[in-house]
């Protein structure tokens, strides 16, 4: 009786055992994609800062690659100042299962498409630089914002100017009449920092006892090009009267530089805020007065960090801060050619 039931188990036993070291075996062929797909949105492929952070960024990628063996492919596509443009290349980016999108807004105010799409398909988002409304941004447990407090940002390039005045307040103001006659040039006019750039180095200026005179002020976008341009016709204005150049970023800084080298004026009381090296090369030539580093490269080591470990089912919060507001905050510092004593 039992010598059948042998008979009849073990054929079966063997069957099942083959069945077994088949299917390992098929599941050890089958090619394993382990590469992480990071989808990165640039809103201008021509913007310098956002160039800089892009070339830090996929440096970071590339070390980490070599160092730990995971593959990572950062695809960094180009929004060409079109919101529409940006949220088809979301779309494109979902539908080739990108694991991370991190995207720097066109419009700051119009994130619905990019993250109704997103949280369709289950895909953070890290935002980065054009800050979403924080109605956007509460919208999914999945959205992240990576940048620098334009409040602090403002707060330093003001420092810069109230230093230089209070050491030699004729470096500042320069006729002597007790009231520095400035002019401000603003980036784009829906930006978070522009506003807020603008109106806290101001107020800075005059909390500290500076007595100012705005002369002029106009937006140029950012753009080195366009800053040169109105500060030509600025100077040609106001000649000598301008004590004061205010900037809100190191482009538009090193554009009104290229106007004053042009006219061959002698004028460097120049101050820009990023920190690129471009500008920092300009601040060690003394062109400009000084620069505020709002961290390019630590912003791009926030973006890679809080995307890997979203890609990887990984905390956020290991490596950064996340405040209340869903956002990690860089740290800043001034650059002038006395922090660079
Ligand atoms: C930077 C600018 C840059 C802009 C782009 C700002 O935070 O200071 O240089 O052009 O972001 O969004």
């Amino acid at each position: 009786m039992k010598k059948n039931l042998w008979k009849i188990l073990l054929p079966l036993l063997l069957i099942a055992l083959i069945a077994v070291f088949l299917s390992t075996c098929d599941a050890q062929t089958e090619p394993v994609d382990d590469t992480i797909k990071l989808g990165v949105l640039v809103y201008s492929g021509d913007d310098t800062f956002i160039s800089n952070m892009m070339t830090s960024l996929k440096a970071i990628a590339a070390q980490y690659e070599q160092d730990t063996g995971v593959r990572i492919n950062v695809s960094i596509l180009d929004s060409k100042e079109s919101q529409a443009t940006q949220n088809d290349l979301v779309t494109r980016c979902l539908s080739l299962d990108y694991d991370v999108l991190c995207v720097n807004l066109v419009d700051r105010t119009d994130a619905a498409r990019v993250i109704d799409q997103a949280r369709d398909a289950d895909v953070p988002v890290v935002f980065f630089n054009r800050e979403p409304v924080q109605s956007d941004l509460k919208k999914w447990d999945k959205l992240y914002y990576v940048g620098a407090d334009a409040r602090e940002s403002a707060l330093l390039e003001a420092s810069i100017i109230i230093n230089a005045y209070r050491k030699d307040p004729g470096s500042i103001d320069m006729n002597d009449d007790g009231v520095v006659q400035y002019v401000i040039l603003e980036g784009e006019s829906r930006h978070q920092d522009t506003v807020i750039r603008t109106e806290v180095s101001v107020q800075t200026l005059r909390d500290s006892g500076m007595k100012l005179e705005k002369l002029d002020g106009g937006i140029a976008n950012w753009s080195r090009n366009q800053a040169a341009a109105l500060a030509e016709k600025y100077f040609t204005q106001y000649g000598e009267q301008i004590e004061l150049m205010l900037c809100n970023n190191d482009d538009m800084a090193l554009g009104v530089a290229d106007t004053v080298e042009r006219l061959g004026l002698d004028f460097h009381n120049i101050a820009g805020i990023d920190a690129t090296p471009a500008g920092m090369a300009a601040v060690d030539a003394g062109k400009m007065l000084g620069t505020v580093s709002i961290g390019y490269e630590g912003q791009a080591q926030a973006i890679f960090d809080l995307a890997y470990a979203l890609a990887t089912n990984g905390d956020p919060a290991e490596k950064h801060t996340i405040r209340e507001d869903r956002s990690v905050r860089v740290t800043q510092y001034v650059y002038t050619a006395e922090t660079q004593k």
